[in-house]
């Protein structure tokens, strides 16, 4: 068993910025409602014909390689955590292609919100097993695709990006990744889906074929269920770490709304000052929001070497869960 450290981070995002305003132009709501209930003052949004979340996926992912001068063609794996793919067989082999990462093994995780913490996870099994060397994890989402833009419960909430962070195998000493704790609650998926219906059926085969719907969402019931779950996680995962939520440098939650955030940190007693937070710009960008956040805090020198990074994810799924991490760059 060997150590997983986290080498480089990278993020992306499109150039159309959405504000509260122009989307009440669109919905019955306002700037003020918006910044009240969710903190998020603007977002971005992907357009072009021929745009997809590979596009942002592969300039985080070349940021990320670029900071460290690293090769493409020295990634052994790439983990795209998305749920909005521009193929349903995948798309991170696309990711692979362009970026010219032509060696790596190349596959997709959907998870939704989660979808980072999984793929990092994941990551760190390959890297401490001794699989493999060198993993990029890329949290990229397009929810604006998905989007109901006439629906002001969810329209409000989403935006599009990208972030990316490699993983990088590494003495135990160094070891950066310092455990997990995940969850998955089935019986609730109803409450955030993006749910495929059946329409017409085949008449000779029986066969029924449709179309995904839009973002369907239980605001309150999806409020609740983070605020009282999330907390838990991180209890239980600094507790099988020895860890106490007095040591814990900083918070770094899904960025889903801003009151969540706080809520969180209230119950385990981790003060604002520690909270890392860009909801404001970019509103919920699903897999993405994660690795953004960390790459825009990593950018202003906010975190230092041996910081404790306790990481959250929580969504669609429903799927929630917690990684330690402690910063070794
Ligand atoms: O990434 C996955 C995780 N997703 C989340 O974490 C989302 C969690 N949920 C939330 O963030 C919040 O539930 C929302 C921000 C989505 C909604 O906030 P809320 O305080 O739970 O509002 P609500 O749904 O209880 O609605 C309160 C009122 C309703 O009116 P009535 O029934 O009280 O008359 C809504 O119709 O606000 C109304 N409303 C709006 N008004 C203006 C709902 N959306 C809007 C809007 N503008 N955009």
């Amino acid at each position: 068993m060997q150590g997983a450290r986290i080498l480089a981070t990278g993020s992306a995002v499109p150039e159309l910025c959405v504000n509260n305003f122009k989307i009440s132009e669109m919905v019955e709501t306002s700037d003020d409602w918006i910044v009240t209930r969710t903190g998020i003052k603007e977002r971005r949004v992907l357009t072009g014909i021929d745009k997809s979340v590979v596009d942002l996926a592969c300039l985080a992912s070349i940021k990320a390689l670029d900071k460290v001068s690293m090769s493409p063609l020295d990634i052994d794996l790439i983990i795209l955590a998305t749920s909005s793919p521009n193929d349903l067989f995948g798309s991170a082999s696309q990711v692979q292609a362009q970026i010219g990462a032509n060696k790596a093994v190349a596959f997709d995780l959907t998870a939704a919100c989660s979808g980072f913490v999984l793929a990092v996870v994941t990551a760190a099994q390959f890297i401490e097993n001794g699989s493999y060397k060198n993993v990029l994890v890329i949290g990229a989402d397009v929810l604006s695709k998905w989007t109901n833009w006439l629906d002001r419960s969810t329209c409000i909430l989403f935006g599009d990006g990208a972030g990316a962070v490699i993983i990088q195998a590494c003495s135990k000493d160094d070891n950066g990744i310092l455990g997990f704790q995940l969850n998955t609650d089935g019986e609730k998926s109803d409450q955030l889906s993006i749910p495929y219906r059946n329409k017409a059926k085949n008449k000779t085969i029986s066969i029924c074929q449709g179309e995904f719907d839009f973002i369907q969402m239980n605001g309150r019931e999806v409020y609740k269920f983070a605020v009282s779950k999330v907390p838990l996680s991180i209890f239980k995962c600094l507790q099988s770490l020895c860890i106490s939520t007095e040591d814990v440098s900083w918070l770094l939650l899904h960025q889903a709304n801003e009151r969540i955030i706080h809520a969180v940190a209230e119950r385990l007693s981790i003060h604002s000052s520690k909270l890392i937070s860009n909801l404001h710009k970019y509103g919920n960008t699903s897999a993405a929001s994660i690795p953004l956040a960390l790459d825009e805090a990593l950018s202003s020198n906010k975190i230092k070497y041996n910081d404790l990074i306790v990481i959250s994810g929580f969504g669609a799924g429903l799927t929630w869960g917690t990684v330690v991490i402690q910063w070794k760059c």
